[in-house]
């Protein structure tokens, strides 16, 4: 039986950029398997994006068989591998649950689509043409319109992302039913848990009427548009507790993709709505993506987020995955990047690191052409690429990647920032990271514990820890230039490990961007 508590840090594998071990420029089951030594330095836990049977136009999230493998992924006897290997060394197994959608090559929906008295017909959602046109005004996620003639049988097929992703019909028992069965087959076959995909999508208006425009809104646009129609539907929090009463048959766990949405309320709500419904299921919280970089919007916004956390909940806090610009991209550099580690291993909660943010990694950059991420801009994730650019293994010819053609380029940095050089090198991002592991794991209370904001005066945060009889201060300069601080205890880990650090008391000078934890008190 597991539970979120006993998770210290969550890791994320996106598989086709991880490790190929076959020389055809993808990365495969054995490739992780390879690195699971590695992993189990800054996580005990890993969720797999999707490796399922594929037309990849997606890259995985397009499924045609839910209980197969893609076979440029390796097989179920790779799979079991990797599982008993993984578990050997305390590291749990989350898989990718994509509920919403299907590959329209998966057999469901060929069946469906071959006629409207087919048994599979009623599992998607097919509506007849109005006036000729679209059933009404949904825009898809991944850019045009949400709807999809097919000349079959006449009716439009609904695709909340691109039309080769056509969506399961959740009102069908029938859909729900095979949702769980797959969920099922995995967790029989040893796997922890779950992230759950999408899931805002799997409950829409019963009666599929049109969003509102925004104002001014651009009606071919997804941001055109108040969503109120189509995702949230009333029945969220139902289908929710359906599958986490289905993996907890096996003490499985749950983490929901959620982004929230103004047309819903505030944000926080939702999120807490969706994560106490059950008490194996969380969700992720992604809301820091969009503040600032200040030490006042972490500070409240971190605040008024851990206050009204229902209680005996664990949030996933996430600073970057497979659909988000990295780190060190995102907030304009490495330092940035460090104090963003800090805060997600020094919050209650457990922190989940998209692979290669633990070495520092940055967007790459895609020559025209080599593009392959389908997503369109018109919708809410577009030009994904330079995030999923292969791992860093080594200093070697495409970074130790593959000895084929790797399927995205690999990124120019990677002779000084790679897995070999940055484990050689004591004050390496690679370094913090498993220094941070190795503190949180220390004590599994980090992820629960008090926590309270003492200040963020002259753009310094600074907030306290308590659990076990301890207390910790974590300060973190958001400013781009030093500031002195009394530290009010010794100092036990910075964000650039700096030489001495360990030990030090009194005063002390942050540098641009620097964070530390201090342990009140004189004792270490
Ligand atoms: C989620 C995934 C994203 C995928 C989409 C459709 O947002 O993270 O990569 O494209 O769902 O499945
Ligand atoms: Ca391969």
């Amino acid at each position: 039986m597991s539970s979120w508590s006993d998770i210290n840090a969550l890791y994320q594998v996106y598989p086709r950029s991880f490790q190929d071990t076959n020389g055809d420029g993808t990365g495969d089951i054995n490739g992780i398997t390879q690195h699971l030594d590695y992993i189990a330095t800054v996580a005990d836990a890993i969720w797999l994006s999707p490796l399922y049977q594929s037309p990849q136009k997606d890259f995985g999230y397009d499924i045609s068989s839910f209980v197969a493998f893609a076979p440029e992924y390796g097989t179920m006897s790779d799979f079991e591998a990797l599982v008993a290997k993984a578990h050997a060394r305390g590291l749990k197994v989350f898989m990718d649950l994509v509920p919403n959608h299907t590959s329209d090559q998966h057999e469901w929906f060929t069946q469906s689509r071959s006629s409207r008295n087919n048994s599979k017909r009623d599992w998607y959602v097919w509506r007849d043409p109005i006036d000729g046109h679209e059933p009404n005004n949904w825009v898809s996620m991944a850019g045009g319109k949400s709807w999809e003639y097919d000349a079959v049988t006449g009716q439009y097929y609904l695709h909340s992302w691109l039309k080769s992703q056509p969506d399961l019909n959740w009102q069908n028992p029938a859909v729900r039913e095979a949702i769980a069965d797959i969920m099922r087959f995995w967790l029989t076959r040893g796997v922890d848990g779950f992230r759950v995909d999408a899931v805002w999508v799997l409950a829409k208006d019963p009666d599929y009427r049109d969003d509102e425009l925004q104002p001014g809104g651009d009606a071919g646009a997804y941001s055109g548009y108040r969503h109120t129609m189509c995702r949230n539907g009333e029945q969220l929090g139902e289908y929710i507790a359906f599958m986490a009463d289905v993996a907890n048959e096996q003490g499985g766990l749950l983490v929901l993709e959620y982004y929230s949405t103004p047309e819903f309320g505030d944000s926080f709500p939702q999120l807490y709505a969706l994560q106490s419904v059950r008490k194996n299921c969380t969700t992720f919280f992604f809301d820091p993506l969009n503040w600032p970089l200040t030490a006042q919007a972490f500070g409240d916004g971190i605040a008024a987020y851990i206050a009204g956390l229902p209680v005996g909940t664990i949030p996933v806090i996430c600073f970057g995955n497979h659909d988000q610009p990295r780190m060190v991209s995102r907030y304009g550099g490495e330092a940035q990047a460090r104090l963003l580690a800090m805060l997600e291993f020094t919050l209650p909660g457990v922190p989940c690191v998209y692979n290669g943010d633990e070495l520092g990694m940055e967007n790459g950059s895609i020559p025209p052409g080599q593009g392959r991420d389908g997503f369109g801009g018109t919708g809410i994730m577009a030009g994904r690429d330079p995030e999923r650019t292969p791992m860093q293994w080594n200093g070697t010819k495409n970074a130790g990647f593959s000895v084929g053609t790797p399927w995205l380029p690999v990124h120019s940095q990677y002779k000084t920032h790679n897995a070999a050089s940055e484990s050689d090198d004591s004050v390496s991002v690679l370094a913090l990271y498993r220094a941070l592991f190795t503190l949180r794991a220390q004590s599994v209370a980090w992820g629960r514990g008090t926590f309270a904001v003492l200040g963020y005066g002259n753009n310094i945060l600074a907030y306290e820890r308590a659990f076990n009889g301890a207390t910790y201060t974590v300060y973190s300069n958001f400013n781009d230039y030093e500031h002195s601080i009394e530290l009010g205890g010794t100092a036990i880990c910075s964000s650039l490990l700096v030489t001495g650090i360990n030990g030090a008391t009194g005063h002390y000078v942050l540098a641009p961007f620097e964070s530390i934890i201090v342990k009140k008190g004189n004792q270490q």
